[in-house]
């Protein structure tokens, strides 16, 4: 099927899906899932709410045709979704999708990194907050260690992956881990991306005061490191990117907050259980899984994906300071998938 390109209300094309294929996680990040609200009485997706492979290879064929080029899979904890390798394996597949990546927090890699990679996987962004062991399993809720999660980079890099860490910075928890954290990675050659606490979902007790913007963090690592700037990957690539002047690895920025990308914004999300959102601060999304499940055609599920873009005028990071905009009530990022 070839498709006229859609653009939404601010001319921005479709371009990149984001699709969280489980709410569920085995971590308790402080700044995600905090374990005093995601307890054990937290009541997750039952398994029939979410799409199956084939409704979520189905949807994501109708996206490639309205123009989308690149797929994300997240979660929660995409790792936990045992027929996931399979879910690779077909979205890779997909006539028009030119890239395909993971976001994990990396703690089944030992067992799933083949498995992904045989399917053609070759992108995986890892997420580590810190190497204080102490630190770490505070942040992650679960006592995870963090030489776990190096193992597994290390792992997965040799399984023949390219490799990206992401690490959150929070002020007063984690931000002393910035050098650190950089001077690690940097040995290795491994790309790490900083990314500014972000203040999605309504649990996270987020404020301005506790991010790290990127100036300070760029401060920091000029005063022992030349960096150069590098031209983006694509457009729209959601990364700020350098490089050091004197070794081979990358360092990214994720600056929704203190430089907000929303103007080239092609992203769409897609929820475990098949609602598509427009923004990752959404309060609303469409319902696709009732299309697919009372029988409409894929031309009606396509008109309706398009309706929705050609409607889009979200722009959360860029109005965040005002105060209509911070009030909204907004999905948890588990389950809108980040
Ligand atoms: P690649 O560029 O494909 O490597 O992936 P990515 O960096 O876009 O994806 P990843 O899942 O690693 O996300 C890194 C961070 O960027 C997460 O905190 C996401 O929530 C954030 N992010 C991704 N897309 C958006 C977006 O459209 N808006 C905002 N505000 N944050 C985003
Ligand atoms: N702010 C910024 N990044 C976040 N992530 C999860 N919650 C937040 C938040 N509140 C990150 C994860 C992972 C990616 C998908 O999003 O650490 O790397
Ligand atoms: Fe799980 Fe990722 Fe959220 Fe941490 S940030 S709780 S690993 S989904
Ligand atoms: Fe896109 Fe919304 Fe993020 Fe802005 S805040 S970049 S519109 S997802």
């Amino acid at each position: 099927m070839t498709i006229e390109p859609i653009r939404d209300q601010l001319r921005r094309p479709i371009r990149d899906l984001r699709i969280s294929v489980t709410d569920r996680c085995n971590f308790r990040c402080i700044y995600c899932m905090p374990k005093e609200i995601f307890g054990d009485d937290y009541k997750f997706l039952p398994k029939n709410d979410q799409l199956t492979v084939d409704e979520i290879c189905t949807v994501a064929r109708i996206f490639a045709s309205l123009g989308v080029k690149k797929i994300r899979i997240t979660g929660g904890e995409p790792l936990l979704r045992r027929d996931l390798p399979e879910i690779v394996g077909r979205l890779s597949r997909l006539e028009g999708i030119e890239d395909v990546g993971l976001t994990t927090n990396g703690l089944l890699l030992k067992q799933y990194a083949q498995p992904l990679f045989d399917q053609g996987l070759r992108r995986l962004n890892i997420s580590l907050d810190a190497l204080e062991p102490e630190l770490f399993a505070y942040m992650n809720g679960r006592g995870i260690e963090p030489g776990i999660i190096l193992d597994n980079i290390i792992y997965a890099r040799e399984v023949g992956f390219q490799v990206k860490v992401n690490m959150v910075v929070q002020k007063g928890v984690n931000d002393r881990e910035i050098l650190p954290m950089a001077a690690y990675f940097k040995q290795l050659g491994i790309t790490l991306c900083f990314i500014e606490f972000m203040d999605v979902g309504n649990d996270n007790a987020w404020s301005i005061e506790q991010v790290v913007t990127k100036q300070e963090i760029y401060d920091r690592l000029s005063a022992g490191d030349e960096l150069e700037p590098l031209e983006p990957h694509y457009y729209g690539e959601v990364a700020q990117r350098y490089r050091y002047k004197d070794g081979a690895a990358e360092i990214g920025f994720i600056t929704s907050v203190s430089e907000s990308f929303c103007s080239t914004c092609t992203r769409a999300r897609l929820s475990s259980e098949g609602k598509f959102y427009t923004c990752l601060f959404a309060s609303r999304g469409f319902d696709l899984r009732e299309l697919l499940r009372g029988g409409a055609s894929e031309e009606e599920i396509l008109s309706a994906i398009r309706g929705v873009w050609e409607k889009r005028e979200d722009r959360y990071s860029d109005e965040r300071t005002q105060q209509r905009a911070s009030q909204r009530t907004k999905i948890n990022m588990s389950y809108i998938g980040g």
